[in-house]
């Protein structure tokens, strides 16, 4: 089986949808919600300690009956059966699409290739659990018998987004070990890390998929060359581990078989921490609390798989964003998280959503006529309030936007949580509502300002309100909640590119850039400027002559 090759724009619920949208766009949220103040109960949704509020959108039930349809005349329930049952979904790379299984529950019967991949999961699951402890209790010693005290985490893109993400979103949980993330080929970021390293306590945990990317080969090397001079070359068996699917290359690189936590090709980058991907995470907080977020993503999953269309949270924020990009053409979406221990969710959500759903070509192999993938941002509460809500308020954008705040905070310091979610409420509310000009009249008339002075600074202080938004408020962020929420945009994603008719689980754009930069480095070795558009052999010899 394959998922369908629907265009989505030659349905009746599209055809109905455009209709739809004709008709409400001068409609503002403000009065939808003096039309309906019982809105909110009609579109809100619970779930577990997870209450999302999208009642602060430009929709009306209709708008959410028209996109129930359309996701539903582009077959989504068999689409989402397929993607958990392992179906070859990801058909130009010949793969299943499975991290779901990584979170499955060890009874579960889930086949890749006819194969049950549930025991392996759980072998390496179990191997994580005995290295995570045999490290955090010291009972893993280096060369010199000391305990480790640092986790190196090498890796790029998936292979470090996700960990660096969950580790910092955790911290709270942390234990005595210190951990780091080198990522970029950047010698000075690897060098950076180097300083603060001891070899004789530090752990590096290689993290590549295919073993074959440049950055992640090239700071091992110097990693390894670091090491080395301290060290001989058995320490490495003690020092190295790696996480891949090329059990090959990782031998090659000198790493004792042992030391390998597989993983499989139906795993995609982006979406692997649930895997030994996540060892990292393992190590930082404990196996216990690490198997809690996979939990917490497990019961997304279920949720997910189960729940009516209207009543699921993925299915409802993926049909929101569909309404927005497609028909208000909005480009981008904003996410919030009001704690600061959710700092890299955007750049690490920016990646599954951009590599999954920015594609032009739907699965008909034919360019699409319509936008896909929005572009995600974002950026903690209330740090943001003081960057870029300006824009966000009184731009001339649209820019829907999650607010995700938590109900407890973890030091229990209530003066300043209260103070955090009071920016976090208000905003929605001063995003929906705005300021009229009456509001800001009154206001100058309050302040005695003078009316030449006042008729000219009006038209500033106006704002016009109507920016959608969603609030999720979960009760408190723990490891299962915050598995929970990475699973929730995972399905998300999953949604919007099922109805964009686009293969959400290949990157090759991200190739061309790969294979350009190889051939440079050749020039740049050899010192011949081959042949290039004039721009980039200018570039070359201005950087070759001055280097
Ligand atoms: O940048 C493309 C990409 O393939 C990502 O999808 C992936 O997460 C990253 O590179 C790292 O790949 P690997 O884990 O194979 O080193």
């Amino acid at each position: 089986m394959a998922l369908n090759t629907t265009n989505p724009t030659g349905t009746e619920a599209w055809k109905n949808l455009q209709n739809h949208y004709n008709a409400i766009r001068e409609t503002t949220i403000q009065e939808l919600f003096q039309q309906d103040d019982t809105r909110v109960e009609k579109f809100n949704l619970q779930w577990n300690d997870f209450l999302l509020d999208y009642s602060k959108n430009n929709i009306s039930q209709n708008t959410i009956s028209l996109l129930l349809e359309l996701a539903n005349s582009i077959g989504l329930k068999d689409a989402i059966s397929q993607y958990f049952s392992g179906e070859i979904i990801n058909k130009t790379e010949n793969r299943a699409v499975l991290h779901t299984a990584l979170r499955a529950k060890e009874s579960a019967v889930i086949k890749a290739d006819g194969q049950n991949v549930i025991p392996e999961v759980y072998e390496v699951k179990n191997k994580i659990k005995k290295f995570s402890h045999e490290v955090i209790s010291g009972e893993r010693k280096g060369y010199t018998g000391k305990a480790f005290t640092d986790i190196v985490n090498i890796g790029i893109g998936g292979s470090d987004l996700g960990p660096v993400m969950a580790v910092e979103a955790l911290q709270f949980y942390k234990n005595h070990l210190t951990t780091h993330f080198v990522s970029n080929v950047d010698g000075d970021h690897v060098n950076e890390i180097i300083k603060k390293l001891n070899p004789e306590t530090t752990l590096f945990v290689i993290v590549s998929k295919t073993f074959t990317t440049q950055e992640t080969l090239t700071n091992s090397e110097t990693i390894k060359e670091w090491f080395l001079k301290s060290a001989n070359q058995e320490d490495i068996a003690k020092h190295f581990v790696a996480v891949s699917t090329n059990i090959e290359k990782v031998t090659e690189f000198g790493i004792n078989p042992d030391n390998i936590f597989p993983m499989w090709d139906w795993v995609g980058g982006r979406f692997s921490l649930w895997s030994a991907v996540g060892l990292s995470i393992s190590l930082a907080v404990g196996f216990d609390n690490y198997d809690e977020l996979l939990n917490g993503a497990y019961e997304m999953d279920e949720h997910f798989k189960s729940a009516e269309f209207d009543q699921n949270i993925p299915v409802v924020l993926a049909l929101l964003s569909v309404w927005y990009n497609n028909f208000f053409g909005a480009e981008s979406e904003a996410l919030i998280p009001y704690t600061q221990y959710l700092q890299k969710l955007a750049p690490y959500l920016q990646q599954a959503t951009m590599e999954s759903n920015g594609k032009s070509v739907g699965r008909d192999g034919k360019p699409v006529n319509y936008q896909t993938g929005t572009i995600i941002w974002g950026e903690p509460g209330t740090n943001s309030q003081h960057a870029f809500f300006q824009l966000i308020h009184q731009g001339t954008k649209i820019i829907p936007t999650d607010f995700i705040g938590y109900i407890k905070p973890l030091y229990g310091n209530e003066d300043h949580h209260d103070k955090l979610m009071s920016n976090f409420f208000a905003q929605t509310e001063a995003l929906l509502h705005g300021k009229t000009e009456a509001q800001v009249q009154a206001e100058f008339d309050k302040q005695g300002i003078p009316a030449d002075k006042a008729a000219f600074l009006l038209p500033f202080k106006v704002f016009t309100g109507n920016k959608p938004t969603n609030t999720i408020l979960i009760q408190k962020l723990t490891p299962k909640s915050l598995g929970s929420l990475i699973a929730l945009y995972e399905h998300k994603i999953f949604v919007q590119g099922v109805i964009w008719n686009i293969f959400s689980f290949d990157q090759w754009g991200v190739e061309l850039g790969k294979q350009l930069a190889n051939s440079i480095l050749d020039e740049i070795n050899t010192k011949t400027v081959k042949n290039h558009d004039s721009s980039t052999s200018f570039l070359l010899n201005h950087f070759l002559k001055n280097k």
